[in-house]
């Protein structure tokens, strides 16, 4: 029996992972024009760090984490996200005493959730995801949002929907907390499982239960927007004046309540609303987290984020249709004829691709006919033909694809002749 790879997880080959390197690079080039700096951090952490960071009653922390013990007998987990390793390094490091604060961080990298694989959900996803730390300013909020909502169009996606929220501060959300428990109480045996016991734990989870969405206490519950105290709406006020006076469109909805435990304050999701792009339609998510700094052990910071999965955004570039930039083509190929000239052909290579030039020639033994097939799957900018002919007179012929145009030059002159032909095409 042959081995396949685990469920929901997937390999990326040539064909498909150009278009990953060139989303990653745009969006590395957002963040170097928001200033936000890559961070790197590992993709194991103390399962500790997630029970308290992204909260021990949320789905994550219950049923999804990839959790085992090592050789020494330590509680280790994959991590399903980022922000809370991103976060215990930040503590660890102590960057919270560094001068230039807040600290604008972006990272990419593989998450681990054990869910149910379908069309955009994946055991491991790759997300990309900036978190700023150490600024409770409103407009450091719209930042965030506004970072997320360029990359997409940055990238060509058109048909998106930003939902915003405010999940108030602690006070607010105790206020609310009490108002949901006498709102669902008298439906409890009506909820499902989980929800009974959400109501107890964290009542806010039942208004995102995908079970119970229907249930007709749900569009009666009592809404956050309406307990929010007064710096908690100020403060929404504030992000939405500063999104308004960037020009980015939103719709507020108070039953987006998130899927981890650490947000308050900003809460938003970006959805596609492309035709075709399949059931799940969020295409990223984030909000503030005030608290979580302390959580993990440092000094009282703010912080808000965000992450998307490249995978679902892929997915939307497809389903809207767009088509990446992507070059295809190879720089140059050369054909050999004959042992000789394929010596010597190997020696040509080495130089050119040391002066930058992409470069590739036949290792299977192939005739010359089968050589000049291969250069033309490979979509061959130029074509090099070194026969004997050439090899006696210390030539190679050079053939530009496009036109159609061919030269035959001295073999020493190979090097800068071709750095010459791209220099031009670059210009
Ligand atoms: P999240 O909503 O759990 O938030 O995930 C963010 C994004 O990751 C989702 O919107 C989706 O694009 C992607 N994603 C999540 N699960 C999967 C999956 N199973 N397969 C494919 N893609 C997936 C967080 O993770 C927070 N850490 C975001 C954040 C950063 N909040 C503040 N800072």
């Amino acid at each position: 029996m042959s081995l396949k790879g685990p469920r929901g997880t997937q390999d990326i080959l040539p064909g498909e992972v150009e278009k990953w390197q060139f989303v990653e690079s745009v969006l590395s080039d957002v963040c170097r024009r928001y200033n936000y700096k890559e961070v790197r951090t590992p993709i194991f952490e103390h399962t500790e760090l997630f029970q308290r960071g992204v909260g021990d009653t949320t789905d994550i922390v219950q049923k999804e984490m990839y959790t085992f013990e090592d050789r020494g007998g330590r509680s280790l987990t994959l991590r399903p996200e980022g922000t809370a390793s991103v976060v215990r390094s930040f503590v660890q490091n102590k960057v919270y005493g560094l001068p230039n604060q807040p600290t604008k961080y972006y990272y990419f990298g593989p998450m681990f959730r054990y869910e149910r694989p379908q069309q955009g959900r994946m055991r491991q996803f790759v997300q990309f995801g900036i978190e700023a730390l150490g600024s409770d300013d409103p407009a450091i909020d719209a930042e965030v949002i506004a970072l997320a909502m360029n990359s997409y169009q940055e990238l060509g996606l058109q048909s998106l929907k930003l939902v915003l929220n405010s999940l108030g501060d602690q006070e607010s959300r105790e206020e609310h907390r009490k108002a949901l428990i006498s709102h669902f109480d008298p439906y409890r045996e009506e909820l499902c499982e989980d929800c009974q016991v959400r109501l107890d734990q964290n009542p806010m989870r039942v208004l995102d239960c995908k079970k119970d969405k229907d249930h007709p206490a749900m569009s009666t519950a009592p809404s956050i927007l309406e307990y929010l105290n007064d710096y908690s709406r100020t403060y929404f006020e504030n992000v939405k004046s500063y999104l308004d006076k960037m020009g980015i469109p939103y719709t507020i909805d108070p039953n987006l309540v998130r899927g981890l435990d650490y947000y308050n304050h900003t809460a938003f999701e970006i959805m596609s609303e492309s035709e075709g792009f399949g059931a799940i339609t969020t295409l990223s998510g984030g909000g503030r987290y005030n608290g979580l700094v302390e959580e993990i052990g440092g000094p009282e910071t703010s912080g808000i984020g965000f992450a998307m999965s490249i995978e679902r955004l892929l997915m939307a570039l497809e389903a809207e249709g767009v088509t990446l930039p992507l070059e295809e083509k190879l720089d140059c190929y050369i054909v050999a004829l004959g042992e000789e000239a394929e010596k010597e052909a190997a020696g040509v290579v080495y130089q050119l691709r040391k002066a930058g030039i992409q470069v590739d020639k036949d290792y299977a033994g192939k005739k010359v006919k089968a050589q000049f097939k291969s250069a033309d799957r490979l979509q061959a900018k130029y074509v090099l033909v070194l026969g004997e002919n050439e090899l006696a007179n210390g030539q190679i012929n050079v053939k530009r694809m496009a036109t159609g145009d061919q030269e035959t030059i001295a073999l020493a002159d190979v090097v800068e002749y071709m750095k010459k032909e791209f220099k031009g095409e670059q210009s």
